[in-house]
């Protein structure tokens, strides 16, 4: 039974064919009175609204808008509130700029460390990506605004991105590849969502019924409508016949005369094409595109405080040897880094935002009581060892109590359409490390990167803060913390492994032919460190504080399980319970552990 029954019998059939397709880059089609174009826009880390010439790889401008932390970033908050705020931020946002449905957010598993859009996606582990996108879509939703969680399914190599077959195990698809988009469905209710470029097991998954009817809508009771990923139909009338309502960018006349002569052959039942009319118009005639919105203004400065919150939640404390943070107010700073003056705060590729209010760790220093012996650049962001550079701040760095050094990965590090080649940071910033480790001074590393890298000079920094991709208000939050005025509370969604070489099939990524074979299964992350038992740098999960926490009274029973927590140090802190379960005696091949439940307070 169609619930847009009376209207799509009004519809012609070129009308209804035009409707599985948009018009130009950014919009959905329009009928006249009946149907409104809805206008979407990228991204997960903030909005790409491009008014001007439009383009899907962050190549043409935007218009001005808050930069939010990266989910990779967000994800080390391990805090549904924290991400259902950005969520409700980027609605309004969304909003006010006349946006109406926000392509994101991006959910794909981290299968490898090397994948090129990592810094775009939550978590390895799909129980906390599901948990985190669903809350993001909630606050994305909340004020009528669509999100599009993307990219469904097993899209986790940029390499060949158009033309990967992704060749997975059923078992490991449902409880790896899956499980992050069920949970995002029941717990977000997206109202669309967004397929991927590639095949999974042979069939692409704009054409795949059993992603799409079995899985998607019949398994997970979606309601939404599919929209392709961009320039991702292979075949149109497969993807309507299969369940793919639109087909972005638009497609123009041919788009439209292609499913009028499927229909008119009989190569396509009319009765389907009006299923999929009917399903995309459930959601375009109830989305905020039939309404007018001249009422609805951006109070940026609001926007920027729930990106610095949400940076302030994320930030990873890794090491701090004999307690050499925080910082106290008579500590001199020698701030060296490029990084500290331009900072590395987003990703990109699509999800590129043209930021409206940028922080930096230079300018923020004294609003936040730090006395700065002064600032050398270090490094050059791209390119060889600079000696003068490195004179520069090692004499700055004698000047000073402690230096804060900003290192990390560059821009063409990490960017959609690309893999990264290695796990290592820029070869000149890590002799600067050396170099400045053999000083006197105390050595604190700020790492920015949206993805693990290998941290061969670990043992000769004294401390180690990350604040991964901390969107436009990173740096204030970041003294925040370096300054104690907030106890880190991040904990990391992905673990980092002691080098590449220990990757599970890490040579083999990413596929540069058709296939990409799927081999390690279930064993993606943590799971395959801990069941080899290999030791790894930074575990899932890990985190420091400045305080400490005891765990008591531990009790499992049929309503869950709980366990006292205590801060047993000196000052006020945030713990992340995590609860994981394993089976001791078991006759199937299964993780060690796996995440199962986040806290709730009691
Ligand atoms: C990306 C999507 C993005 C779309 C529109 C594609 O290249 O894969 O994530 O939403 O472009 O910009």
């Amino acid at each position: 039974m169609l619930k847009n029954a009376a209207i799509i019998k009004k519809l012609t059939l070129e009308q209804k064919a035009a409707l599985m397709s948009g018009q130009g880059e950014w919009k959905s089609y329009a009928v006249n009175n009946q149907v409104p174009a809805m206008f979407l826009s990228d991204g997960p880390l903030g909005l790409r609204k491009q008014s001007g010439a439009g383009d899907h790889l962050g190549l043409n401008g935007s218009e001005p808008a808050t930069c939010f932390p990266s989910s990779a970033t967000l994800a080390n908050s391990w805090n549904l509130e924290v991400v259902e705020d950005v969520g409700q931020a980027l609605g309004k946002e969304a909003q006010a700029l006349d946006v109406h449905q926000v392509l994101g957010p991006g959910l794909n598993i981290k299968r490898n460390p090397l994948g090129g859009r990592n810094f775009e996606y939550y978590s390895e582990d799909p129980y906390l990506a599901g948990k985190l996108a669903g809350r993001v879509i909630r606050g994305i939703q909340a004020n009528g605004t669509i999100a599009t969680p993307k990219h469904f399914a097993v899209n986790s190599q940029e390499t060949r991105r158009m033309a990967s077959n992704s060749v997975v195990d059923e078992r490991t698809l449902r409880e790896i590849y899956l499980t992050n988009f069920e949970i995002a469905i029941q717990e977000g209710n997206p109202k669309s969502i967004m397929t991927s470029y590639n095949e999974v097991n042979g069939t692409y998954t704009n054409e795949s019924h059993h992603l799409l009817q079995d899985i998607l809508r019949q398994e997970f009771g979606f309601d939404g409508y599919v929209v392709t990923d961009w320039g991702g139909d292979n075949d149109h009338i497969a993807g309507i016949k299969n369940g793919s309502n639109l087909v972005m960018p638009g497609l123009k006349q041919p788009g439209a005369r292609e499913v009028i002569a499927a229909v008119q052959e009989g190569r396509l039942d009319e009765a389907v094409l009006d299923q999929r009319v009917d399903e995309l118009l459930n959601v375009v005639l109830s989305s905020n595109a039939t309404k007018k919105n001249d009422a609805i203004k951006v109070d940026w400065d609001h926007q920027h405080q729930v990106a610095y919150q949400a940076a302030l939640k994320s930030i990873v404390l890794l090491k701090n040897e004999a307690d050499v943070l925080p910082l106290t107010q008579e500590t001199r700073v020698a701030l060296i880094g490029d990084f500290a003056a331009n900072p590395r705060y987003q990703g990109a590729g699509s999800s590129l935002v043209n930021t409206k209010n940028l922080e930096t760790l230079k300018d923020t220093a004294q609003a936040h009581g730090v006395t700065l012996a002064g600032y050398a650049q270090g490094y050059k962001r791209v390119g060889q060892s600079d000696p003068a550079l490195i004179a520069e701040a090692k004499d700055l760095a004698i000047k000073s109590d402690v230096v804060v050094l900003n290192v990390g990965l560059n821009e063409v590090s990490e960017s959609e359409g690309m893999d990264r080649k290695d796990m290592t940071m820029p070869a000149n910033q890590v002799e600067l490390i050396q170099e400045l480790s053999q000083l006197d001074q105390k050595l604190v590393v700020v790492l920015s990167a949206g993805s693990p890298v290998e941290m061969p000079w670990l043992d000769r920094v004294d401390a180690v803060v990350h604040g991964y991709l901390g969107g436009e208000a990173g740096a204030g939050a970041m003294w925040e913390v370096l300054t104690g005025a907030y106890n880190p509370s991040g904990r990391l969604a992905e673990t980092y492994p002691m080098s590449y070489a220990d990757v599970p099939f890490g040579e083999e990524f990413p596929a540069h032919r058709r296939n990409s074979y799927y081999k390690e299964s279930l064993f993606v992350g943590y799971r395959y460190y801990d069941k080899a038992q290999k030791a790894v740098r930074f575990p899932f999960g890990f985190g420091l504080s400045y305080t400490s926490f005891t765990y008591d009274n531990l009790s499992v029973n049929d309503q869950g399980v709980e366990v006292k927590v205590t801060n047993s140090g000196q000052v006020a802190g945030t713990e992340t319970v995590q609860l994981y379960i394993g089976k001791a005696e078991t006759n199937i091949l299964r993780p060690a552990k796996e995440l199962k439940a986040l806290p709730k307070l009691a």
